[in-house]
C-alpha cells in the first residue's frame, strides 16, 4: 500500500465494520470520558465530520492517555466498529495509539469552544483546523476545481497571465510597484526624477491589476480563453468585500457580444453554484447553520433571507435580471428611499444602490449594463449615442458587484482616441492597440472575483475569512 492510497477519515466514515486492523492518522479534537474509556474525535481535514476513537483504559497507559489533548495529532491503530453513540454510524476501537505531536493544553489557542472570526484571522497558521475554516477551505478548492472543469469540457484554454507588468489593466492606477532600486536612495535621472532605466526591467513595473488584456491576445489567436490567476489592487478600501491580493477568473471570447458575454456570466455562476450542492452538501449544511447561529445574534433586518442552501437553490433556479444603467438609475430614483450617496445619471453605483436593486427590487441577481463611458475602462467598446459603453456587472444578493466585464472597442481609432481621452499612456499600450490593427474582431469578456464567489457559496460574512491568509491593508502576517 503507498502512503496515497491510504483511507482518509472520509472514507472510512463510508465503510463497513470490519476485523481488518486499520490505521487512523488526524489532529485531536476533543476528547472526554470516564476512568474506563476515552472517546477522541479525530479530523484530518477530509471532511467536516470527525471520526471517534474509543480507548478502553484498562490497555493503555495513564499518561499516554493524558496527553492526548485537543490539538495533538495521533495514530490510532484498531478495528472499526459500528458505532453505538448518535451521530456516526462507525467507530474506531484501538489497541494502539501513538503520539505523533503533542499540543500544550495551556497554549493551544483552539481549545473547544467558539471562536470569534476576528480572534480567529490572529491566528490564521491555526484557523484551518477549525470546522468552519475547514469546510470553506474545502469548497474553496471545490469551486477551483469546477471553474477549470466548466471551461475544459467547453473547449476553454486557460492562460497563465503575467503577475509583473508594465502597464496598469484597468487604468485605475491602484497599483503596487515592483522594483529591486534601492527605495531609501534610488538612481536620479537629470531631471531628478527615479531612474527607472536602472530598475530591474528597464523600466516602472507593477503587480498585475487584471489578466484581460493578455487574455485578449490569446483569445484573438484561441477564441476561447481564460486566465484564473492572483490579481493585485493597492485601493485602500477596508470594506468585508476587498482584498489587495485576490484571486479572479477572466473569460475572454472572440466572436461573442456583450449579450453572449451576459448568458456566459449567467451560466457559468449556475454551474458552480449547483457543483457545489452536489459536492459540497456536508460542508454546506454545516456552513448554513454556522450562518444562522451568528445572525440570530443580528437584528432582523440584517439577516439573510434564506437560509443558505435554499438561497443557493433560488439561484440556479431562476433567472438574472438584466437591465441597462439608465433603467436603473430611474428604479433608484422612483424608489422613494434616502441613499447615503446621490443618485442621478453618470454617478457609479456605490453597494447601498446595488444591494437595493438586487434584495429589494428585484430579489434575485441582476446583469446591470450600458454604463456610463467615464465611469468604466478605456477598453470598453462604446455605444452608438457616445455616452454609454458596452458593460456588464453582475450583482448578487449580499454581495454586490461579484462580476465585471464587458464588450471590448474593437475598432482601432475608437480605442486609440479613448486611451487619449483618458490620459493614458499609450507607449505602455501599443501592442495593444496592434490588435486592433491585425486581424480585429468583435470580442468579449468579464471577471469573477473568486472570493466574491465563495463568500456567496459559503454565507460567509468577511472576505478574510474566505481566502487562507488575506492581504489587506496593514495586514500581512502569515
Ligand atoms: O470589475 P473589475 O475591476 O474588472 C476587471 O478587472 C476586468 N479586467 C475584468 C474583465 O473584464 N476581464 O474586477 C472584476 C471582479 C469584480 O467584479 C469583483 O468581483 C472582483 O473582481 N474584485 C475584487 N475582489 C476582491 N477584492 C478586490 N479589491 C476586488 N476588486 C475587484
Ligand atoms: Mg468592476
Amino acid at each position: 500500500m503507498t502512503a496515497l492510497s491510504k483511507n482518509r477519515i472520509a472514507d472510512f466514515l463510508k465503510s463497513e465494520p470490519s476485523d481488518a486492523l486499520v490505521s487512523i492518522s488526524g489532529w485531536v479534537r476533543s476528547k472526554r470520558g470516564n476512568k474506563d474509556v476515552a472517546f477522541i474525535a479525530l479530523s484530518d481535514g477530509s471532511t467536516i465530520k470527525t471520526i471517534q476513537v474509543v480507548a478502553d483504559l484498562t490497555s493503555f497507559n495513564e499518561e499516554l492517555i493524558r496527553q492526548i489533548t485537543t490539538g495533538s495529532a495521533i495514530e490510532a491503530k484498531g478495528k472499526l466498529v459500528s458505532s453505538q453513540g448518535a451521530g456516526q454510524s462507525i467507530e474506531l476501537v484501538a489497541n494502539e495509539i501513538i503520539i505523533l505531536g503533542e499540543a500544550d493544553a495551556e497554549k493551544y489557542p483552539l481549545q473547544k469552544k467558539k471562536h470569534s472570526l476576528e480572534f480567529l484571522r490572529e491566528i490564521a497558521h491555526l484557523r484551518p483546523r477549525t470546522n468552519t475554516f475547514g469546510a470553506v477551505l474545502r469548497v474553496r478548492h471545490a469551486m477551483s476545481f469546477a471553474i477549470h472543469k466548466y471551461f475544459n469540457d467547453r473547449h476553454f484554454y486557460n492562460i497563465h497571465a503575467p503577475i509583473i507588468t508594465g502597464s496598469d489593466a484597468e487604468g485605475a492606477g491602484e497599483m503596487f510597484k515592483v522594483t529591486t532600486l534601492n527605495v531609501g536612495n534610488p538612481p536620479r535621472n537629470e531631471a531628478g526624477d527615479v531612474d527607472y532605466e536602472k530598475d530591474f526591467f528597464g523600466k516602472e513595473a507593477n503587480l498585475t491589476v487584471s489578466g484581460q488584456l493578455e487574455s485578449e491576445l490569446a483569445a484573438l489567436a484561441l477564441s476561447r480563453v481564460y486566465t484564473f490567476g492572483p490579481t493585485f489592487r493597492a485601493e485602500n478600501s477596508n470594506t468585508t468585500r476587498h482584498l489587495a491580493e485576490f484571486w479572479m477568473i477572466e473569460p475572454e471570447i472572440a466572436f461573442f457580444d456583450l449579450n453572449d458575454n451576459m448568458d456566459l456570466a449567467e451560466d457559468f455562476l449556475k454551474y458552480l453554484i449547483n457543483y457545489a450542492l452536489e459536492h459540497c452538501a456536508d460542508d454546506l449544511e454545516f456552513l448554513e447553520k454556522r450562518q444562522q447561529e451568528e445572525e440570530s445574534q443580528m437584528k432582523k433586518e440584517e439577516r439573510s433571507s434564506l437560509p443558505l442552501i435554499e438561497k443557493l437553490k433560488s439561484v440556479i433556479e431562476g433567472t438574472f435580471e438584466r437591465i441597462t444603467y439608465t433603467e436603473a438609475i430611474s428604479i433608484l430614483e422612483r424608489s422613494g428611499k434616502k441613499f447615503e450617496y446621490e443618485v442621478k445619471w453618470g454617478v457609479d453605483l456605490q453597494s447601498e444602490h446595488e444591494r437595493y436593486l438586487v434584495e429589494k427590487h428585484f430579489k434575485k441577481p441582476v446583469i446591470l449594463s450600458n454604463y456610463p463611458k467615464d465611469i468604466k475602462a478605456f477598453y470598453m467598446k462604446q455605444d452608438k449615442d457616445g455616452k454609454t459603453v458596452r458593460a456588464m456587472d453582475v450583482l448578487f444578493p449580499g454581495i454586490g458587484e461579484i462580476i465585471g466585464g464587458s464588450q471590448r472597442e474593437e475598432v482601432y481609432e475608437k480605442l486609440s482616441q479613448r486611451i487619449d481621452e483618458m490620459g493614458i499612456h499609450r507607449e505602455s499600450l501599443w501592442w495593444y492597440l496592434e490588435t486592433r490593427q491585425f486581424g480585429t474582431v468583435p470580442h468579449s469578456g468579464f471577471g469573477l472575483g473568486f472570493e466574491r464567489l465563495i463568500l456567496f457559496v459559503t454565507g460567509m460574512g468577511n472576505i478574510r475569512d474566505v481566502i487562507p491568509f488575506p492581504r489587506t491593508p496593514k495586514n500581512l502576517e502569515f
